[in-house]
Formats: structure tokens, C-alpha cells, sequence
């Protein structure tokens, strides 16, 4: 048997091909496209540069820019981080300006990068990666990818995580600002990366740390009006989380924090004869709570939520039947590994009624990163865009569905199999709910280079009205907000 080397072992890359083992195989010729997805960004980030326009004109009536956040780090010369959340987080901003886009992209400063940029190599841990021994970690914000999602909040871009603290950054330069301290004695508590929004503008969040969580209530400014510390039913993973007019839920899947040593994923264990649960809070005295019982599902987000003229509510979210894309698949990109037997999640929409009972209405509508119109957070809503078309033959998604809940019926624009398609936001243009465009980017394998799209939802088969391309291939992102 051949002995491992301390980082094959350490990084559990044994039985691998030599090639997958190399930090450097993605994004090389020899590796397949989809591989750009998942490679180093340029240390100094991207731009600016001005997108060339490949396709139709931008819309009138479309200004701002669109921000979004990435892990985009991941090799050393000698080491990698070993799970795709665990990268550095890249904010990236595409400025929409008379017709034009101007594409600018920074890393997050955060300390782990800092730290490990002066090792050159991988020295956190994080959520799937186990890091060296001998890191030096303080608190949370030692470890911070802030690599997740962004906030726009009173002139600034809050780049984040969900197991520190938000970091600030400029929102023209994307300069680093530093950690926000929301409030001296809760220094570096956990701050999800899917704060929602009232159309006040107040901002509710949670940070889940076990079978505690705090909730957490800002001014639209950003400053604490309150927070406070819950106990929940289940010390479960809590990455996402949804709210109504007049209630926080917190969704808990059966995938539950035990014993063991880092990363943090290996302690989390799946049981799925267990329950789903859905703490339901009355956002006006936290102590007013109700559970729920659903059957086991795993999910990693929600749309929204809204409660209805009888007082059921309803929350839509994208759920599979059990984390193993996490386990496996989120880890074996990193390695140039597409595995095509995992089960990705599926929209659904569970309602819970005041009776206590509730029910799970599958659409059959295969994909992740469920959006809606955030002017009607909490509120009742028709709409759900989500990225669909699992591909065969690479690790993402080729099409962006609207979801029509009334209708029961959903619309789809197919952008081919050479494409990943990234989160697509929905940035009103009208009153309506449907009156919105579609904004977000793609990486387009064959031209090997990141593509910004806007499609009007409407008329959403018929693809974008305008595209614009890059001179990079960018790796793939996660959540996004636009500014106006
Ligand atoms: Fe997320």
C-alpha cells in the first residue's frame, strides 16, 4: 500500500488520478472547461474592464450595478482548500452605466487570506476543509471567507458569511472597510449570509451557533435595534431561513451538529427518520413560538415566505432528499470530479396551517437559488426564478425558470449546455410582479469567458434582451443584490 504524503491524507485526496492531484488542475487546458468554474481568480481580482456587448442593447430604464459574491481561491502550490465553500470570497461588481457595463472584482481582506496568502497555503479551517493544527484562531472572524452574499446597506457593501461577522467593503472601489462590530458585546457572533429585508428596509437576520440562534434586528441604516438569543428545538445546519409579515421561521433539517474534530461538515450527521421542523416566531415577542413537523428534506434555500388570508403560511424552497451534493459533490469539483449520480434539489412549496398540519406541493422543477421580487419580502407573491437544467456533463445549471405558483406552471429559457448559469436576481421595472428583468451572469464554457445576462420575465423564452461578455472566466458565485 502506498503511504500518503501528510497533505494526501490531511486533504483525504488519496485514490485519486496524479492529475486531480495536482492544486493546479483547474482552469488548465487539459481539464475539462467546467473547471474554470472552480479555479483561482488573479490575486488582484478582475478590471476594470468595460464587457464587450454580444447580444441585443441594455434596456432603458436599467441603471445601477449588479454586486455578487464568490469563492474564488482555492490552491496553494502545495495545498487547497478542500470544499467549494471554503474559498476566498471575490466580490464582484458589473456597473450598468448608459448602455454600457464596467466589471470590477476584488477579494474580500479578510484575515484567513491574509494569513494564508503569507503562508501560501491553506492554514483555516472551514466548512469543509480542515485546516493545519497550528492556525492561530481567535474567534469566528479568524476563519471569515466572507465569501457568501452580499448586503447593500447604507452606502456600503456588507460581504457574507454565515458563521462571523459581516465585512465591510467600498462600493465603488470594493476597497476592504473591515469587520462590522454590529454591537460591542456580541462581537463576532454568527450572522447568516440570507438576511431579509422589510420593504422598510429593516433587516432581520439569524446567526445559528448549535441549538442557539440570535436574532438579530438592524435599522436600514444597519444599526442593532435588537438581538436576541433563542433556543431551538435541534442543534441542525441552519444555512438559509425565511419570513412573513409577522413571522421569522426557522427551517431545521434533520442534519445535526455531534462530536468530532474539523471541518465542520464532517460533525453535522443526516437523519432522515427524523423530522423537518419549522420553528415559527412571532416577530413581536420572540418567546410566541409555534413547531411544525414535515417529512425529512435537505435544503440550503428558501424564496420567501407569506402568510395567507386564513392564516396558513406558505414558504417555497429548494429541497432534496438528503445533503449529499454537500457532502460529496461541493467537495469533488475542487478535484475536476462531476459525479452524476447525486440528486439535486427540487422546488417545492410547503405550507403550514394553523390546524398544525402541513403539506409539501412538489413542482418537479429541478434547481438551486430560488429569487424573488424583494419589494415583497414577507408579503404574498406569485414568482419564484430559479437556475434549472441540471447539466449532464458538468457540475451546474444550463437554464433559468419563473416559477408561477398560481398557475402551477413554470417558464424557462434554456441557455445550452455550455453554459453554468449563476444566480439570476429579479430587478423590478414595473408595478407588477412579473414586471422585472432577469440580471445575472453565466460562464460560457465554449467561449471559455463569464457572460452577464438580462432577460425580461415576461417574455422570458425568449432569452436575453441584452448579453454582454467578459475578457475572464470567472469562477462561479453565489448569491448577488442589485443597486440601484
Ligand atoms: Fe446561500
Amino acid at each position: 500500500m502506498t503511504k500518503l504524503s501528510r497533505r494526501e491524507a490531511l486533504f483525504g485526496l488519496a485514490g485519486l488520478g496524479a492529475a486531480a492531484l495536482a492544486p493546479g488542475i483547474a482552469g488548465a487546458q487539459s481539464a475539462p472547461a467546467w473547471t474554470l468554474g472552480y479555479a483561482n481568480a488573479p490575486a488582484g481580482g478582475y478590471g476594470p474592464e468595460r464587457l464587450r456587448l454580444i447580444h441585443g442593447a441594455a434596456p432603458r430604464g436599467l441603471a445601477g450595478a449588479l454586486y455578487r459574491n464568490g469563492p474564488a481561491w482555492f490552491r496553494y502550490p502545495d495545498s487547497a482548500v478542500t470544499h467549494w465553500f471554503d474559498g476566498d470570497g471575490l466580490i464582484r461588481r458589473f456597473a450598468f452605466e448608459d448602455g454600457a457595463v464596467r466589471h470590477t472584482a476584488r477579494f474580500v481582506d479578510t484575515n484567513k487570506r491574509k494569513v494564508e496568502q503569507a503562508a501560501n497555503g491553506v492554514v483555516m479551517a472551514g466548512f469543509g476543509t480542515p485546516g493545519r493544527a497550528d492556525a492561530v484562531v481567535a474567534h469566528a472572524d479568524s476563519t471569515n471567507a466572507a465569501n457568501t452574499a452580499v448586503l447593500p446597506v447604507n452606502g456600503q457593501i456588507w460581504a457574507l458569511w454565515e458563521a462571523g461577522s459581516p465585512i465591510a467593503v467600498d462600493a465603488t472601489s470594493l476597497e476592504t472597510a473591515g469587520l462590522k462590530t454590529l454591537r460591542a458585546d456580541l462581537a463576532h457572533m454568527p450572522f447568516l449570509a440570507h438576511p431579509k429585508v422589510e420593504p422598510s428596509g429593516r433587516i432581520w437576520n439569524l446567526g445559528v451557533a448549535g441549538s442557539r440562534a440570535i436574532v438579530w434586528r438592524l435599522s436600514a441604516e444597519g444599526a442593532v435595534e435588537h438581538a436576541q438569543v433563542i433556543d431551538l428545538p435541534r442543534a441542525d445546519y441552519v444555512h438559509d431561513w425565511a419570513m412573513t409579515e409577522r413571522h421569522l421561521l426557522v427551517l431545521l433539517q434533520p442534519w445535526t451538529m455531534g462530536e468530532g474534530r474539523p471541518p465542520f461538515v464532517d460533525k453535522l450527521k443526516w437523519r432522515g427518520d427524523a423530522p423537518f421542523l419549522v420553528l415559527v416566531l412571532d416577530k413581536d415577542d420572540l418567546s410566541r413560538r409555534r413547531v411544525f413537523e414535515a417529512p425529512a428534506m435537505s435544503f440550503f434555500h428558501t424564496g420567501d415566505a407569506w402568510e395567507d388570508g386564513s392564516g396558513a403560511i406558505r414558504v417555497d424552497l429548494c429541497a432534496s432528499p438528503d445533503p449529499s451534493w454537500t457532502m460529496t459533490s461541493a467537495r469533488d469539483v475542487l478535484r475536476g470530479v462531476h459525479r452524476r449520480d447525486v440528486h439535486g434539489p427540487e422546488l417545492v412549496g410547503l405550507t403550514l396551517y394553523p390546524d398544525g398540519r402541513t403539506e409539501v406541493q412538489r413542482t418537479g422543477v429541478r434547481g438551486e437559488f430560488p429569487q424573488t421580487d424583494r419589494r415583497r419580502q414577507g408579503k404574498r407573491r406569485a414568482l419564484t426564478a430559479l437556475l434549472a437544467q441540471p447539466a449532464a456533463d458538468h457540475p451546474g445549471e444550463t437554464a433559468v425558470t419563473l416559477w408561477d405558483w398560481e398557475r402551477g406552471r413554470g417558464e424557462s429559457y434554456d441557455f445550452g449546455t455550455h453554459h453554468m448559469v449563476e444566480e439570476m436576481l429579479m430587478v423590478p421595472y414595473g408595478p407588477e410582479e412579473r414586471d422585472c428583468w432577469l440580471v445575472g451572469t453565466s460562464l460560457n464554457l465554449k467561449a471559455r469567458a463569464t457572460e452577464l445576462h438580462v432577460l425580461d420575465a415576461r417574455r422570458l423564452s425568449r432569452g436575453p434582451v441584452a448579453s454582454w461578455r467578459s475578457a475572464h472566466a470567472a469562477p462561479l458565485g453565489f448569491h448577488g443584490a442589485f443597486v440601484r
